[in-house]
């Protein structure tokens, strides 16, 4: 076989992997650029990676959503409600939310033990909120009462301690900040209100001078005062580049080494950040996907949708093997402790990644775009295969042609796993029992570079009904989820078609969307062409965040995306289509 036919080196392949280019809390329609171009102080690739090393190690984090907003939570309104929104939500009146500053009396709040929890399920940073959307700083501030000290019944700092903890127990901390919204110190932004507007009379007044007196005078406190790791900025609306630039200029001056999520608007930060999803297809750069254990980032009482701790392992692992990192949340009651749901899951990961944490810290994207059993990561020449489903014939499929020095499972390093390859790929033979009933995790060296058998879409022809002159079909296909294609402005009925050359085989697709705010909304629908014409294989609704679909397996040649969306043309950033292995 014509070996360059269906060679693709794993390295080549991600290298074109996608990023997200654009993305924006403005809801006034306007696209704020988060691609992280921008920089007031160039660095060389070196002094970059330096700096992101530790991160880049790390992989996983608890972020921690605390505030005044933990008062009213479980107590007013309906669930939907409650949470760091609440506020806004409710449209409820300044004076009326800063009285629950007077209850937010946190006496339980035991930094060390917070600590300890995050230490205990394996996390290696962690992320807090020092001012939220509703301007609560959880620092003492003279740029604004509204504070932990001078408006709370508690009266003292809550992030020093918390600070000083985690660096005591050799663990990295950063404060998320919300520089632009601000719903209670005057002239902060406000999600759907106009620049300058708000619903209570204490909100009118100019953004800039809010920027100028509140937000970077913070900002500097924040910097001064805490020796922390990461800024984790938020919804950057009204930030174009002239306003994002000081702050970028302010930071580089002040802790020049700080890491910055891309949210700060003006196109400046070291990461992306998917927000609640896994992005199918990877993204190009460094990520981190941010995510709740139920469904929401500040406590709610009520709110018992909890994901299962086997199903927070595999995201994790999932998202590690895509090349991202892990932020996951708690929201911490009023009384200042983590919900014991919460702390239980945290655990069981932690138990997990206690015995199998080699196949996670210090990771890159493995080198499979789709496996079907399971995820894969990789640290130079060895690749750790996830087998989240056990193969029941005791034959692991593994769509790799390299040669390989050694397989082992990674619980008993002592004893080879026996191994044959043909045409397809690889054949691991495994032992009748998973090590783990959650993740089971091989560890598998290879003597060359991997080398991986191509997914069935891999440069295969793709057209589309329409395409918009600066959305081409082509990018679709081009393995960066950065751009996409877009369908012409009429076309209401457009779809994407492969052609896959011959009668494939195939069991899952996985498509992403655009990331562009306000996220996409749409129809997708998958048909097949057979003997009796074109079929419908699969329909689904999206949120922008794209699917990854897995189908009985089915022989096809030509296969068809239709997308509709209400607000606007059709878009689509990758399409995929996988074989089985
Ligand atoms: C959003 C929300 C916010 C949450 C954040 C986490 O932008 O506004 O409440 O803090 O995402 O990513």
């Amino acid at each position: 076989m014509n070996k360059t036919f269906w060679i693709m080196i794993l390295g080549l392949f991600f290298a074109v992997q996608a990023g997200a280019k654009t993305s924006s809390a403005a809801d006034e329609g306007v696209t704020v650029d988060m691609s992280g171009t921008n920089s007031v102080a160039p660095e060389t690739t070196a002094q970059r990676d330096a700096r992101m090393a530790w991160w880049r190690e790390a992989k996983f984090g608890l972020f921690i959503h605390w505030g005044v907003y933990a008062v009213p939570a479980g107590k007013y309104g309906d669930q939907d409600n409650y949470g760091e929104w609440i506020m806004w939500n409710t449209k409820m009146s300044a004076s009326e939310y800063q009285g629950y500053a007077k209850k937010f009396n946190p006496v339980k709040y035991n930094p060390e033990q917070w600590v300890k929890i995050a230490k205990d399920a394996g996390m290696r940073y962690m992320v807090i909120t020092s001012k939220h959307h509703d301007g609560f700083a959880l620092f003492p501030s003279k740029a604004s009462k509204w504070n932990v000290v001078d408006a709370s019944a508690y009266g003292k700092d809550l992030l020093g301690p918390l600070v000083k903890a985690a660096h005591d127990q050799d663990l990295k901390i950063g404060f998320y900040y919300s520089h632009a919204q601000d719903w209670n110190n005057r002239g902060g932004a406000i999600k759907a209100f106009k620049e300058g507007d708000g619903w209570d009379d204490s909100q009118k007044g100019s953004f800039d001078s809010y920027l100028e007196k509140t937000a970077i005078p913070q900002i500097k406190e924040i910097l001064t005062n805490y020796p922390i790791d990461v800024i984790w900025w938020d919804t950057p609306i009204h930030m174009y580049q002239p306003r994002a630039e000081p702050i970028a200029k302010i930071l580089k001056e002040i802790r020049p080494k700080l890491l910055t999520n891309l949210r700060l608007g003006g196109g400046y930060g070291d990461f992306a950040t998917p927000e609640q999803f896994v992005p199918s297809t990877g993204l190009k750069g460094d990520w981190e996907t941010c995510m709740t254990m139920n469904k929401h980032w500040g406590y709610n009482a009520v709110d018992q949708n909890w994901k299962s701790s086997s199903e927070l392992i595999q995201k994790l692992i999932t998202i590690c093997a895509k090349g991202g990192n892990f932020l996951l949340n708690v929201g911490p009651t009023a009384e200042g402790e983590i919900p014991a749901e919460s702390v239980k899951r945290l655990n069981d990961v932690g138990q997990w990644l206690k015995v199998n944490g080699e196949s996670i810290y210090g990771t890159t994207a493995g080198p499979f775009p789709f496996l079907t059993w399971g995820a894969a990561t990789r640290k130079n020449q060895v690749v750790y295969l996830h087998v989240f489903n056990w193969p029941a014939n005791g034959e692991l499929r593994l769509p790799l042609h390299s040669k390989i020095k050694s397989t082992q499972l990674l619980v008993e390093p002592s004893k080879e796993l026996k191994m044959s390859q043909d045409a397809k790929g690889t054949i691991i033979y495994l032992p009748k029992q998973a090590p783990d009933s959650v993740a089971s995790v091989i560890k598998l060296e290879v003597a060359e570079e991997p080398v991986v058998e191509p997914i069935a879409s891999f440069n295969k022809k793709l057209t589309a009904t329409s395409e918009s002159p600066k959305n081409p079909v082509a990018a679709a296909q081009d393995g960066d989820a950065a751009q996409y294609w877009e369908a012409g402005a009429g076309d209401k009925n457009a779809y994407l078609e492969y052609d896959l050359g011959k009668p494939t085989l195939i069991h899952a697709l996985a498509v992403d969307e655009p990331d562009r705010w306000p996220r996409y909304k749409q129809e997708i629908r998958v048909e097949i062409e057979t003997d009796k014409g074109w079929t419908q294989l699969l329909a689904t609704q999206t949120n922008g965040h794209g699917h990854q679909v897995k189908f009985p397996e089915i022989k096809v040649q030509k296969i068809r995306l239709y997308v509709k969306r209400e607000l606007g043309p059709a878009g689509i950033a990758e399409w995929q289509i996988y074989s089985p292995e």
